[in-house]
């Protein structure tokens, strides 16, 4: 292969009956090493225009543990399908409306605080999409194989959830309440609000607590654990009894990771 092959792409200026146009160049075999280039072997952007042609790549973030390593309480197969397919769905649609947006380096996480910014057409996309994909990325992360770490919330945290809800029984009962009553699809969530305080909250679909304009004001925060109660998270095992699903997800908390969110969310 020729040095000039591996050529990184790089912008070039060109003019043609007196109208100037920037065009991004990429050598084919760099396109194969790089496959969210777009597969023409050079765009042409319009008059001075710098917009860069490179596409949205948010990626499917790896489990941090096996599929079945949350056994016997989440089973295997559900965690599969739940990460290899709907969160990989989430991504797909999220870096189309991405793509559409001209948005391909933004972080979904900054992008959904503020839907209502976005132009309209992509609004519910990024809601369902960008919701669906950041909440999933947390939700893997607040799961750990049960008795790899902490049973239960410790330190400031549980000093926390005692002042706040009496005692951390109390807590997961209201949380489990939260969870089992959310009508159709959605979350249950454990946030900060801006004042420090904490709260238990739920929100429809693919909501987040971090979405202005569409969570109500009062259940606006940070989440630092949430649950994901649509039946795509249990059906295969609980079928619908959404409420042993819930019980049982508790043996899987991880609470060293609530912890650590926590202390980010400055409680
Ligand atoms: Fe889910």
């Amino acid at each position: 292969m020729s040095p000039a092959a591996n050529r990184r792409p790089e912008w070039r200026e060109e003019e043609t009956e007196g109208l100037k146009k920037q065009i991004l160049w990429i050598s084919s075999s760099y396109m194969k090493r790089r496959s969210f280039i777009t597969t023409a072997s050079s765009i042409a952007v319009g008059s001075l225009v710098t917009t860069s042609s490179v596409r949205a790549e948010i990626v499917l973030p790896a489990l941090p543990y096996a599929p079945a390593a949350l056994e016997p309480h989440i089973d295997a197969e559900t965690m599969s399908i739940h990460h290899d397919k709907h969160h990989a769905s989430y991504i797909a649609k999220l870096n189309d409306a991405l793509n559409a947006l001209g948005k391909s380096d933004a972080n979904a996480q900054d992008l959904i605080k503020d839907i209502s910014a976005l132009p309209v057409d992509q609004q519910m996309a990024v809601r369902n999409n960008g919701g669906g994909h950041v909440n999933h990325s947390m939700f893997w992360q607040w799961m750990a194989p049960a008795g790899s770490g902490p049973s239960g919330p410790e330190g400031a945290l549980a000093v926390k959830l005692q002042s706040t809800f009496g005692s951390i029984e109390d807590f997961k009962k209201r949380f489990g309440e939260a969870a089992s009553k959310r009508f159709g699809s959605g979350w249950a969530w454990l946030i900060v609000k801006a004042d420090g305080k904490l709260a238990v909250t739920s929100t429809a679909n693919q909501d987040n607590p971090t979405m202005k304009g569409v969570v109500p004001d009062a259940d606006l925060g940070t989440p630092i654990l949430g649950l994901d109660v649509w039946e795509h998270a249990y059906y295969l095992k609980y079928r619908n009894k959404r409420p042993d699903y819930i019980t049982a997800w508790w043996n899987v908390v991880n609470w060293a990771q609530v912890a650590k969110d926590a202390a980010t969310a400055k409680i």
